[in-house]
């Protein structure tokens, strides 16, 4: 089986920001709110780091060993439930940049929705999940030339296995290619919010945990 599962590493930032920037080349939000220049590269590059140093963050990744260099062909993002004892380590810990970091690069192509949409998410993701022993997928991305080869599934696997082991409830923000994807591990739509004058939606989704479903 050529598709390997790893943990993403300090060295792997790089790939992993080339696999961003593919895979959602065609998205229209991300498209304008991160376009492929330096400046936003590095911005992508900053966050990963931090995810890296978070130890709630499993930075996941799938190799293709048939390819010379076994590279990097899509990555998930998973973040455990922190718990409110974490929580309060980590902010002792460090300091008001690093806890409060961008959500969003300031020289995209679109300030205004950036503005609008990232924070959007974040309140709406806060009230869905608080109260809930709750996963958070925040990325989970397949280079564009790698897409339907089954790489998106080993990485839901992952996360989706992590949550049932703890029994635990996964919230996602879904691009409209992608709810498929999700409603086939258990995902259901929970809210929406729509952009671009009702040219985008981006879907909440919430995968409750049961028993019977793992
Ligand atoms: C979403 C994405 C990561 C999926 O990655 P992928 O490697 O192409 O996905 P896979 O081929 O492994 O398919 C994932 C699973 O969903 C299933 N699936 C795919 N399309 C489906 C559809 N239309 N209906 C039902 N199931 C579908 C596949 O069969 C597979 O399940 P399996 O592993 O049990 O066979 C990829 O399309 C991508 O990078 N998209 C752009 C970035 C993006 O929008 N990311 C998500 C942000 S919310």
């Amino acid at each position: 089986m050529p598709l390997q599962l790893r943990r993403a590493e300090l060295a792997d930032v790089n790939q992993l920001t080339d696999v961003f920037f593919s895979g959602f080349r065609k998205d229209a939000v991300m498209a304008r709110c991160f376009p492929e220049k330096p400046s936003v590269r590095q911005c992508w590059i900053d966050g990963l780091k931090r995810d890296l140093a978070d130890p709630a963050v499993h930075l996941v990744a799938v190799v293709d060993t048939d390819l010379e260099g076994s590279p990097i062909i899509a990555y998930a993002n998973w973040v455990a439930p922190r718990t409110a004892t974490a929580t309060a380590a980590a902010a002792a810990t460090t300091d008001q940049g690093q806890q409060n970091p961008p959500m969003y690069p300031e020289d995209g192509d679109d300030l205004a929705l950036a503005a609008f949409f990232f924070p959007h998410l974040k309140g709406h993701r806060e009230r869905k999940m608080a109260g809930r022993t709750c996963w958070y997928l925040a990325a989970l991305v397949c280079h564009e030339e790698h897409q339907g080869r089954g790489a998106g599934g080993i990485l839901m696997r992952y996360g989706v296995g992590a949550a049932d082991a703890m029994q635990a409830d996964i919230y996602v923000e879904a691009s409209p290619p992608d709810v498929p994807v999700y409603k086939k591990f258990g995902f259901r739509d929970i809210g929406r919010v729509v952009v671009l004058d009702g040219m985008f939606t981006e879907l909440f989704m919430l995968r409750e945990y049961n028993e019977g479903s793992s």
